[in-house]
């Protein structure tokens, strides 16, 4: 699964609609529904998801999205079941975790996951990691988190895939610097993709010196569901770090 960097020669334009809000979006994900939810789980909703939910507002610090003082706020996109999510927020207590997923049946078992316990550094954004980036002022997260991001492996539908370099513009804006950004997958073709787009960025750094430090999961990094499923390959763990001047 060597990363083919400079194998064929491949166009890193963006290739998905600017944020003009006059244009629509791409959308980027296969579903929001799935299976009916449990009694539970639709109560939770109703109950404790709004107590969590992140009250979007343009140009607001996020750090202000939560009660407790946090020195730092991450972001993950796509948390699926919110297991890596929640375990981040458990081990970082002093770090505010938004949390970005529109599939229902995920935010539920995050919800369900977090009744009854003490977590309070975690808000979630049901719905497209696009809105809270949009939304973002400039160089306020310090760590942002894309975890098998759906691979869309057909030629035609490349267009969809979340790492786009319109993307990392986006990530570079609202990242502060040093601030790092972990990209998880088990696809081949994504890997090569991500390095390919990540290390054609000014505006990021690759930090791996050696096939260890890509291949073995790093400590403090915990394991996904979907990753424990394994199903199309070995995982890559890419970390690149944000460099310190816009663009530069
Ligand atoms: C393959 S799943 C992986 C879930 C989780 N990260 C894991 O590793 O178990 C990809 C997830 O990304 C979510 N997703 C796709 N596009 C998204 C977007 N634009 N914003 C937020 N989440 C998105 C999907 O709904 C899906 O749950």
């Amino acid at each position: 699964m060597a990363a083919s960097l400079g194998r064929r020669p491949i166009s890193l334009m963006a290739s998905s609609a600017p944020s003009d809000p006059g244009r629509r979006r791409r959308l980027l994900y296969g579903r929001r529904k799935g299976p009916k939810l449990s009694p539970h789980k639709e109560e939770l909703r109703r109950s404790l998801l709004p107590q969590l939910a992140l009250p979007l507002e343009s140009g607001r610090d996020p750090r202000r999205y939560f009660a407790a003082d946090v020195g730092d706020v991450w972001l993950e996109v796509g948390f699926g079941g919110g297991e890596h999510l929640i375990e981040q927020a458990r081990a970082n207590p002093q770090v505010g975790l938004i949390g970005a997923e529109p599939y229902e049946a995920g935010v539920a078992k995050l919800l369900s996951k977090l009744e009854g316990t003490d977590v309070s550094n975690i808000r979630i954004h049901e719905g497209d990691a696009r809105d809270i980036l949009e939304a973002l002022p400039d160089a306020r997260l310090g760590r942002v988190f894309i975890l098998f991001p759906d691979p869309w492996p057909k030629t035609r539908h490349h267009k969809r895939r979340f790492v786009q370099m319109e993307m990392l513009d986006t990530l570079a804006r609202v990242m502060a610097a040093g601030a790092e950004l972990r990209i998880a997958s088990d696809d081949a073709g994504y890997i090569d993709w991500v390095l390919e787009r990540g290390m054609a960025h000014s505006g990021f750094a690759w930090t791996a010196n050696c096939a260890a430090d890509w291949r073995i999961r790093p400590a403090g990094w915990p394991q996904t569901r979907y990753e424990a499923k394994a199903l199309h390959g070995p995982p890559a763990y890419l970390s690149f770090v944000r460099r310190g001047n816009m663009g530069g």
